[in-house]
Formats: C-alpha cells, sequence, structure tokens
C-alpha cells in the first residue's frame, strides 16, 4: 500500500472559501498532513482510520436561504473532531438546531475578540480575555445549538466561539488560518494536537524531494520551456526543473514592455551569467503595446496578455525539438483568484494572466509544480535550492506588468512616467532600509489628471498612488504605516525627478476588502 496513505491526517471540506488552502498551509506549517474535499464530493470516509480531524472552510452561500447546503451527515459519522470556520461555524451550528441570521453589520477586516469561558480550542489564545481577529461575513449564528456552549463574542457577532467540548465541536466564526488573525496558528495548532492529537508527517524537505520526482516522471523524453519572469516563482521553478530533466529545459523570458525599469537587463545577467540556465530572451514589447492599444477594461488587458504570451511561448517552443510542455511558476493565490480549484463555489476575483488568462486551446502542456504552495513557502523551497538571497526576497511582480498598475488605457508615455516613478518609491525604500520590512511595494498612475502649481505655474498632470503592504502570503494584506518624513521625501522625490505628475497619494485600503494590485 502506498505509503502516503498510511500518513495521519485533517481533512478540510472546501465551501469555496478564498482562504481554504491556507487552511491547508497553516496545516503544513505545523508539519501536518491535509487533504483538501470539495463539499459536494465527500462520500462515505468512515473506514479511513487516518483522518484525525474535519475542518470545514468558510465560503461565500449562505445558510439562510431554504435551499442551502447542510452538514454531510457522512462527516459527522466519522465521530472525530470537527473545526467548522466562518460558514463552516454557521453550518455546523444550524445542524444542531441554532439559528442562522443575516446581520445588519458586516463585519470584514479586523474584530477584537472578547473571551466569554474557557475551552481546550482557545488555551493561550487570548492576552487579558481580549484578541484581535480577522473576520469576513454578514451571516451570523444569533442562537446558540444545544450541547453547545459560548466561548468567545466580537461586537457585531455575539457568538464568535461556540464549543461542544464533549463532541469535540468546534465553531470559529473569524479566520485563523489569515495572518492577521493575532494568535490563529496557537487556535490552529490547539485543534490540532490537542484535540485531534494528529502526528506530525509532513516536511518542506520531501515535498521539494516529490516535487523534482513528479516533474521527471511527467517530462520523460521530452523537452520544456520554462517562462521566465525574473520573479522568485518563476526562478524556482526554473531551478526544479533544472534539478529534475537538466538540459531538456530552455528558459523563455519575454520582455513585454511592461516591466520595471532596467528590469530586462537584470534578469538576462541573473539567468544566463548567474545561474547558467539556457535562456532565449524576446523582445515583444511593441507587440504587447499595439495589443493593448485603447484596451480599458482589467479582465480583457489580462486576457490578451495571456493569450500573447502564450503564442509567442508556442512560437518559440517550435523553434526547439519535441517541446511538450511549458513550465510556470503559478501559485496557489493565482489560481484561487482566478478560478474555483476543488469545484467549489469560490467567487472568480481576477484573471491571473498565468491562469485565467490563458487561452482554452493550447499546444502545449502546463507543468506548474508551485500551485499548491504560497509565496513565503516558495521562498523556503528556493532556499532549499540554494536560490540567492536577493532574488529570494524580491518583492512579487504580476505576469502582465505594470498594464495592472494603468488603470485605463496604456500608452507608451504613460509607462515610462510610471517606471521612473516606481524607481525612485523603491530606490527610497531600499535607500532607508525598508524594502525587507515590506511584503510588495509599487506605484501605479491613476487616470487622473488634476491641477497642481510648481514654479508659480500651473500644472495639469497625473497622480501617482503609491501602494505598501505587509502580508504573509499575498491573500490578505494590511497598508505599511510609513512616517510623514518618508512620505515627505518620497513624494518630493517623485515630483521633482519625474515629470508628468503632479500629485502623489498612498492607498491605506486593506485586502479584503481591496486587492493588493489595481486590477
Ligand atoms: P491581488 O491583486 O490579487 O494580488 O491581491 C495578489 C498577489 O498576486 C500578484 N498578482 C499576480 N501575479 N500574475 C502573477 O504572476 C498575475 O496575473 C497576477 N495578478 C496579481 C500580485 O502582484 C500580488 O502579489
Amino acid at each position: 500500500m502506498n505509503k502516503e496513505k498510511l500518513l495521519e491526517k485533517i481533512i478540510i471540506v472546501d465551501y469555496g472559501s478564498q482562504f481554504t488552502q491556507l487552511i491547508a498551509r497553516k496545516i503544513r506549517e505545523c508539519g501536518v498532513y491535509s487533504e483538501i474535499i470539495n463539499f459536494q464530493k465527500i462520500k462515505n470516509l468512515i473506514n479511513d482510520k487516518t483522518i484525525k480531524g474535519i475542518i470545514l472552510s468558510g465560503g461565500p452561500l449562505t445558510i439562510t436561504k431554504k435551499k442551502s447546503v447542510a452538514l454531510n451527515n457522512n462527516i459527522l459519522k466519522l465521530n472525530i473532531p470537527i473545526l467548522g470556520i466562518c460558514y463552516g461555524h454557521q453550518i455546523l451550528a444550524k445542524k444542531f438546531g441554532g439559528k442562522i441570521k443575516i446581520s445588519n453589520e458586516r463585519e470584514f477586516g479586523h474584530a477584537i475578540l472578547q473571551s466569554n469561558s474557557k475551552s481546550l480550542i482557545t488555551k493561550n489564545f487570548f492576552k487579558k480575555n481580549k484578541t484581535l481577529v480577522w473576520m469576513s461575513h454578514q451571516d451570523i449564528v444569533h442562537k446558540i445549538p444545544g450541547g453547545f456552549k459560548k466561548v468567545a463574542s466580537s461586537n457585531n457577532s455575539k457568538n464568535a466561539i461556540i464549543v461542544n467540548e464533549k463532541k469535540k465541536y468546534y465553531g470559529v466564526q473569524f479566520h485563523p488560518e489569515v495572518s492577521h488573525t493575532h494568535n490563529g496558528k496557537i487556535l490552529i495548532k490547539n485543534f490540532l494536537f490537542r484535540i485531534c492529537k494528529v502526528k506530525k508527517t509532513w516536511s518542506l524537505k520531501n515535498q521539494k524531494k516529490n516535487l523534482i520526482t513528479d516533474i521527471r516522471s511527467k517530462v520523460k523524453n521530452n523537452k520544456v520551456i520554462c517562462a521566465l519572469s525574473g520573479g522568485v516563482d518563476s526562478s524556482v521553478v526554473a531551478l526544479l526543473l533544472k534539478k529534475a530533466v537538466g538540459n531538456k529545459l530552455t528558459c523563455i523570458f519575454i520582455n513585454t514592455g511592461l516591466l520595471r525599469k532596467n528590469e530586462e537587463h537584470e534578469v538576462v545577467h541573473n539567468f544566463k551569467k548567474r545561474l547558467k540556465l539556457k535562456l532565449i530572451y524576446v523582445d515583444a514589447s511593441s507587440i504587447f503595446l499595439s495589443r493593448l492599444k485603447n484596451i480599458n477594461n482589467p479582465e480583457t488587458k489580462r486576457k490578451i496578455i495571456g493569450k500573447l504570451f502564450i503564442q509567442l511561448f508556442e512560437k518559440y517552443a517550435k523553434k526547439i525539438k519535441n517541446v511538450k510542455f511549458l513550465a510556470q511558476g503559478t501559485l496557489y493565490p493565482d489560481l484561487i483568484e482566478s478560478k474555483t480549484v476543488t469545484g467549489s463555489p469560490s467567487s472568480k476575483i481576477k484573471s491571473h494572466h498565468n491562469v485565467g488568462g490563458l487561452p482554452k486551446k493550447m499546444n502545449l502542456k502546463l507543468i506548474e509544480p508551485l500551485n499548491s504552495l504560497f509565496k513565503d513557502e516558495v521562498r523556503k523551497l528556493g532556499k532549499e535550492l540554494s536560490l540567492s538571497k536577493d532574488l529570494l526576497l524580491r518583492h512579487p511582480f504580476p505576469g502582465p506588468g505594470l498594464a495592472i498598475r494603468i488603470p485605463g488605457k496604456i500608452t507608451k508615455e504613460k509607462i515610462n512616467i510610471l517606471k521612473e516613478a516606481d524607481y525612485v518609491f523603491i530606490n527610497e525604500l531600499r535607500n532607508s532600509n525598508l524594502y525587507n520590512n515590506i511584503w510588495q511595494a509599487y506605484a501605479a498612475l491613476l487616470p487622473l489628471k488634476t491641477v497642481g502649481v510648481m514654479g508659480d505655474k500651473r500644472t495639469y498632470e497625473y497622480t501617482c498612488l503609491l501602494r505598501a503592504v505587509t502580508s504573509e502570503d499575498g491573500m490578505t494584506a494590511d497598508f505599511f504605516p510609513f512616517s510623514k518624513k518618508f512620505f515627505q521625501e518620497v513624494s518630493n522625490k517623485i515630483i521633482n525627478s519625474v515629470s508628468g505628475i503632479n500629485r502623489v497619494v498612498y492607498d491605506i485600503t486593506t485586502k479584503p476588502p481591496s486587492t493588493i494590485e489595481l486590477e
């Protein structure tokens, strides 16, 4: 029998939450193996003695409608601990006679959670009976089911944690898997080790070996091209492939003309000279610009870019014999925001260029070894593969590049203005030793001209938006709290050195409700 089948595990039942894989990765961080199952595909699991606990994810569904999804009886038959999160909390409550209603007060973002009574699930979770949690819901459990007690509440969610200690059923309205919930990992660890008593069997070292073996058995004697952007993800993919298939790999780097200042030269230098990878450099900047001419709609932009990328990869793949595969550094968040992964009803947020932007018909088969991982896990994997620190710590940069940082129509003039502004901003971050404290930072050019005054003259120029966020995985984010001095310096430098901009603004929204990129 396959050894993996014998590993103790946690089953995550996916109801379509944006955060389901985040639950899986938090569990991985604790060294525990987990599997995600779509809620529509739950079968009888009673004979699987390796399942030590069940987590019910959140999701965009509502339990307040007559025809809503109920908790599947096959889950209860297992007679093992259950942790319901957000929507999972609500269906757990409903199953045992609790009442759910649509609240007048939505709770999105941070909320203060007050402890009301003790429980195994909240051991070491609160500080002085309080903690900060991340909420994302409108429905609430307003009547607790029989056999359960209230353990914590927030302003708009009076039954934010409910438990049935005897049955080992736990429901939490907030998201402990999200890094912005303080001590969320402690709550998850309590569930895994104090309640489920599951064993640790997962490690990143094993994961690296498994990924290399998987690639080797998929590629066999064929050749692979790797879509290289110069960022951490595609670099890690290229190194995994180099280890797995050696010189059957050719990397292709496309200059879309939507890259940051000097980026194309840096990428070519890093990959040809430093990592000694076989690299084809394609300057496609004029064709990208002409296809994007007069395009306003963010999704159309993404689709055009995705399609053109693939056309170019296919064109260059034909120049090499026997190429069957295209490898790319798609991460899990790219997948979840572009489409639903397990078939559950998660909402489409945007088409990430290397996923939702791909044409339906493609001649190359995809290899995406990182598609169940998150950015920080990929960075750790990169470290295992000896990727240099400067490459590992680069801020993420999206495939569609500056196109999604210029809302509205894209022109060469706007791209040039933005390249300069972004260059000034990022240099300021580096000079102030802030670059590595920030998960991602960039400048965007808003399609908004306003009046200013410079040297006693009226100006009518573009607005530059600065965005800098802290995050662990790109799924949630908070804006970085710069000092007034930093803002003054960066704003002065941008206005003084970039012509075409007369106003600088800072984006102070979190994700959710915003996203990190503007489009
Ligand atoms: P959002 O804007 O969805 O971004 O909050 C989350 C993270 O994903 C990056 N991003 C992309 N990366 N192709 C990529 O390779 C894309 O199409 C894409 N869109 C967004 C974004 O920069 C952030 O790090």
